[in-house]
Order: structure tokens, then C-alpha cells, then sequence
């Protein structure tokens, strides 16, 4: 048995075992690693970006807050929603395209912004970029991407988005924007679950040992003089809601509120103006004890009423979990940690495959269930039936 073979039925082995792969016991080297077609699903992906990345660089990617119960409970909640499939629909031709905010993209699934991809992999950003527009779908761009926003724009070959953490400059905060939108992205996310440092106790007890990727990243405040309570206070701690308009008024652009997740706040971002929600937990990183993001979707769903798109991220691995949300009345998915792991693992081929092979999951959900198209799905596709 080649060498490869061998790794290659370690790694069968372990998929079929979720306990196996929930421990990540699937040790690769950098020396070492499965060739990218031999990955069959994302969480494949996992173990490979683990074993390319340095320790600090891979807990800052997979940490969550606390005891990272919020994390778990991300993918737990898919565990509570079944499909309902209705037979004998003609599903011999799918389509996955829609349009959002006027610009038609291949698939409703699109990549999260995620700071520093840099410390992923040596194109960062460029690569992400190029790796989302080869599915033609959108990739977010973080406030904290390695590369500047007019960089990666010149790489991209699809549709970006702009993060924003404001800061505590407000012009500079504009600028930011200005130029991000004359770059060509074509809507904000303002990110509102961010108003303090959050309590990542894997970093906590790697900064006791060296620096870590997640200090880097943190935006120069001067000096550093903890807030109250020895808290790490961000500049977005003092915004309310006046600054959507504020930001709608020089955006020019809509502006997607994300880390939404209550009615209440939804209906607060309809009146004042957002162009979107984004329901996020942050992928578990800020709030401990948040609930997860497709618990609270149908809530949300409901207080918006369709006045304007809803769109979620947290924990999607499978293009049945896409279907799930889609199902409950998002727009579209994004996707965090799976399009960095394909990103550590292959640079911009293995970003390709990620979104291919949730493309290619949620094409097959939709086949085996009787919907040809997005516009055929609707919350009789799915039954909440937690146990
Ligand atoms: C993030 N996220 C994030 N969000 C944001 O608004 N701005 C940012 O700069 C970052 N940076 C960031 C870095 C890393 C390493 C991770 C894992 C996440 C949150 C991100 O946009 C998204 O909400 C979650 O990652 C979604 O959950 P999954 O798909 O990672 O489970």
C-alpha cells in the first residue's frame, strides 16, 4: 500500500466516524497531506488546515468564547430541523442562481468576512477572492484583511462586499467605506456584536506562552488602558442605532446589519433603514450562551416579513444545512472557517473546492426533496422537530 493510499483510508475511516472526526484525530503533516480530490466532504478540510497552520494561528480560527458552548450549539441546532422532501416534482434541471441586491451570483452561498487571512495562507484575501469569484459568488472582505481592499478588488473575479468595524475615528471610518465602495463592493456589512474584546480562553492561555495572531490583529487603540472591569472596550462599544443612517448616507450602497439575533433588533434594522440582516453568532466568538443562529432564524424571518433580505452564517457544513435556513427564509448562507480551511490547506484551489463541494451538497438536497430552483423552497421543506 502506497503511502498515500494509506493515508487516504485513515482518512475514509475517520469520516465515517463522527466521533473520530469530532476529536480530529486525523494527524496530517505538512509533508503529508491527502491530495485535494480526495477530500469528500468540507469538514475533510479541517484536519488539513490544522496541520499547516501554526498552534496560535489554528485556535484563533477554530475558537470560540468561554467554553465554547455556542460553537457546539451552531451545528447542533441543524440536528433539530428535518427536511420534508416531496416526491415526483420534474428536478431534472437545478438552478441555484439568484439575485441579490440586483447582482445575480451562481449560489446561495457565500464567504463571511474573516480577519487576517493572511496568516492562512501567504495570497490571503487574493486568493479568497479569486477562489469565490471562480463560483461566482460573493466574498465579504473583513476590515482586518491582510491585503488593502483596493488590492484584492484588482484580484477578484466576482462580486465583494465590504466588513466594517468602525473605529474610533468617524472619518476615517467613512473613508474606509468611500473607498471600499469605489473599489466596487457592492454592499456593508456593519458588524454590531463587537463591542468589547471577547473572552477566547484558548488565546488567553497561548499569550502566557508568546504572542498570538489574535493580538496582531487588533486594531491600534493608543495606548493600552483596559476599559471597566479590565474589559478591552472596541470603539463600535458607544454606536447605536442613528449610525445606520449615518452610515446609509455616505455608503451609497445597502448596508447589512450582521450579528443579528432577535426579532426585536431586526425590526429596529428594517426602521432604520438597513438593507440587510445578517443573523451571526459571530461563529460563537463573542457572546457565551448565544443561541445558535438557525434556532432563532424562524423568529427573524417572521418580524422582517420580506421588507428586506435575511441572511445567515454559523456552523454550515453541508448543503443539507444550507437548505435548512433556506428553507426557514434566508436569502442566501455564508460560510467562515470551511473557506479558511480550504483556503490553509490549497491556497485559492482548495477555497474552490469548499464552495464546489457545498454547491455541488446543496444541488443534490434540493434534487432528492423536489425543488428545481430557490424560489420552490419554501418553510414546508422543513419540520422542527427537536427532540
Ligand atoms: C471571523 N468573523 C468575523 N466577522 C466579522 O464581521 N469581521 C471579521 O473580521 C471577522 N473575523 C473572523 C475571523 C475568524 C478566524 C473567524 C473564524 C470568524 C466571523 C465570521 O464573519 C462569521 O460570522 C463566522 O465565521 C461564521 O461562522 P462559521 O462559518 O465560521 O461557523
Amino acid at each position: 500500500m502506497t503511502r498515500r493510499n494509506a493515508l487516504r483510508n485513515l482518512a475514509v475511516l475517520a469520516a465515517g466516524s463522527p466521533l473520530l472526526r469530532a476529536q480530529q484525530e486525523i494527524q496530517y503533516t505538512p509533508e503529508r497531506l491527502p491530495l485535494l480530490t480526495d477530500l469528500v466532504n468540507v469538514l475533510e478540510f479541517e484536519p488539513v488546515a490544522k496541520s499547516k497552520l501554526s498552534r496560535e494561528t489554528y485556535d484563533f480560527v477554530a475558537g470560540g468564547v468561554d467554553d465554547e458552548a455556542t460553537l457546539r450549539r451552531n451545528r447542533e441546532a441543524f440536528q433539530w430541523f428535518t427536511l420534508r422532501p416531496r416526491m415526483l416534482v420534474n428536478v431534472s434541471k437545478l438552478d441555484l442562481s439568484l439575485e441579490l441586491f440586483g447582482q445575480k451570483i451562481a449560489m446561495p452561498i457565500l464567504v463571511s468576512p474573516t480577519g487576517g487571512q493572511g496568516l492562512s495562507h501567504p495570497e490571503g484575501e487574493l486568493a479568497m477572492a479569486r477562489g469565490a469569484g471562480q463560483l461566482q459568488t460573493i466574498m465579504c472582505v473583513s476590515t482586518n484583511s491582510t491585503f488593502p481592499i483596493d488590492k484584492i478588488a484588482a484580484a477578484a473575479t466576482g462580486p465583494l462586499w465590504f466588513q466594517l468595524y468602525p473605529g474610533d475615528d468617524r472619518d476615517a471610518s467613512r473613508e474606509r467605506v468611500e473607498r471600499a465602495v469605489a473599489a466596487g463592493c457592492k454592499a456593508v456589512a456593519f458588524t454590531v456584536d463587537t463591542p468589547y474584546d471577547s473572552n477566547r480562553e484558548r488565546l488567553r492561555r497561548l499569550r502566557t506562552t508568546g504572542s498570538s495572531p489574535a493580538a496582531a490583529l487588533r486594531p491600534r487603540r493608543g495606548p493600552e488602558v483596559p476599559s471597566q472591569y479590565r474589559l478591552n472596550r472596541r470603539p463600535t462599544a458607544e454606536l447605536t442605532w442613528p449610525f445606520v443612517a449615518e452610515l446609509n448616507s455616505y455608503a451609497k450602497v445597502p448596508v447589512l446589519i450582521k450579528g443579528i439575533l432577535t426579532p426585536e433588533d431586526a425590526r429596529l434594522a428594517v426602521q432604520h433603514g438597513a438593507g440587510g440582516i445578517l443573523v451571526s453568532n459571530h461563529g460563537g466568538r463573542y457572546l457565551g450562551a448565544a443561541p445558535s443562529t438557525l434556532e432563532v432564524l424562524p423568529g427573524i424571518v417572521d418580524a422582517v416579513a420580506g421588507k428586506i433580505p435575511v441572511l445567515i452564517d454559523g456552523g454550515f457544513r453541508r448543503g443539507t444545512d444550507v437548505l435548512k435556513a433556506l428553507a426557514i427564509g434566508a436569502k442566501a448562507v455564508m460560510v467562515g472557517r470551511p473557506s479558511l480551511w480550504g483556503l490553509a490547506g490549497y491556497g485559492q484551489a482548495g477555497v474552490v473546492r469548499v464552495l464546489e463541494l457545498l454547491q455541488s451538497e446543496l444541488a443534490l438536497a434540493m434534487g432528492l426533496s423536489g425543488h428545481p430552483n430557490l424560489a420552490s423552497i419554501d418553510r414546508s421543506a422543513v419540520s422542527f422537530d427537536r427532540k
